[in-house]
């Protein structure tokens, strides 16, 4: 037996949003395919920067999901774990939250585990601690519910969900950030008006979704005071592209922890903002919109 799942690139934070907003998207995307054999977990990877990825089951995100999951239902057979990769590794476009989910999905169907959607992004969020150093599920909740999702609490595990139809357009430059660095250079503490000033962006942001209001949504996005100004610095030519597409889009902002770039494009812009990407990072451009999270092909 054998199961097929696309499970598709996130965007976290969204500015403000910082370890609790994500957002599904339809592309790029990962598709896993996992059999049952005999005996252990074999893993196996092509696509996007696959010679770079370990195989290794307690090295591999996906395969410490799987191992976790088919301890706990005392699973006896064995599993084959084929990844394509179509989201490029460490791009801020939640690579490895898409294979931790596509699997956590996987596995659920392959063994008819039934179980919640919840239950599945806390297995995902495993394999999220060996990637960055600490399980935050802002890219495993949205890979799992689709939408735009927000991690209300980690201990106990709490995800909203609402579904929203938006476009984005997301440039990935060919620039390596690491997501364990990106978080190290965060402040510790931050003051108090900081807080006011994100918690009010966040808030109204939701505001924004309910009333179709990309401007308002995109002009909060674009506001987050603590973490995008640390990590802006990372990415070589973002405050030049911020300049230029500054009357083309509703918002943008860092995708994750980087290199990629969220927009909310201003629709009749999209082309210009395409060419800015081009003209200074020549990397591809995703224009794309929220996506239902991974499904069965
Ligand atoms: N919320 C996380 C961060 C997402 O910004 O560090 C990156 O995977």
């Amino acid at each position: 037996k054998k199961v097929k799942v696309c499970s598709p690139g996130t965007s976290a934070n969204l500015g403000p949003g910082y370890d609790i907003f994500g957002l599904a998207l339809s592309k790029p995307y990962d598709i896993l395919e996992v059999e049952k054999t005999e005996k252990g977990i074999i893993i196996s990877v092509e696509g996007e920067k696959a010679e770079e990825i370990p195989t290794n089951v307690d090295e591999n995100t996906a395969g410490v999901v799987a191992k976790k999951m088919m301890e706990d239902f005392n699973i006896q057979s064995g599993i084959h774990i084929h990844i394509n990769k179509g989201i490029k590794p460490g791009s801020g476009l939640g690579s490895s939250s898409a294979s931790c989910a596509g699997v956590a999905f996987a596995l659920n169907e392959l063994f008819e585990l039934k179980l919640s959607k919840l239950e599945l992004v806390k297995y995902s969020s495993l394999g999220e601690a060996v990637a960055a150093g600490a399980p935050h599920a802002d890219n495993v909740a949205p890979a799992i519910f689709g939408g735009f999702t927000l991690t209300t609490s980690y201990d106990p595990l709490e995800v909203l969900h609402i579904p929203v139809d938006i476009e984005v357009l997301v440039a990935l430059p060919n620039i390596q950030v690491s997501t364990k660095t990106a978080r190290e250079i965060l402040p510790k503490e931050i003051p108090i008006k900081y807080m006011v000033n994100n918690v009010g962006k966040a808030a109204g942001m939701v505001y924004a979704l309910y009333n179709n209001d990309l401007e308002l949504f995109g002009r909060y996005m674009s506001k987050d005071c603590v973490v995008e100004p640390c990590r802006a610095n990372l990415i070589d030519g973002y405050a030049e592209v911020k300049e230029k597409v500054k009357d083309l889009v509703y918002g943008i902002t860092i995708s994750g922890s980087g290199p990629a770039i969220i927009t909310i494009p201003k629709k009749e812009h999209v082309i210009d903002i395409e060419n800015i990407f081009k003209e200074v990072w020549n990397c591809p451009v995703y224009y794309t919109k929220v996506g239902p999270g991974c499904y069965v092909e």
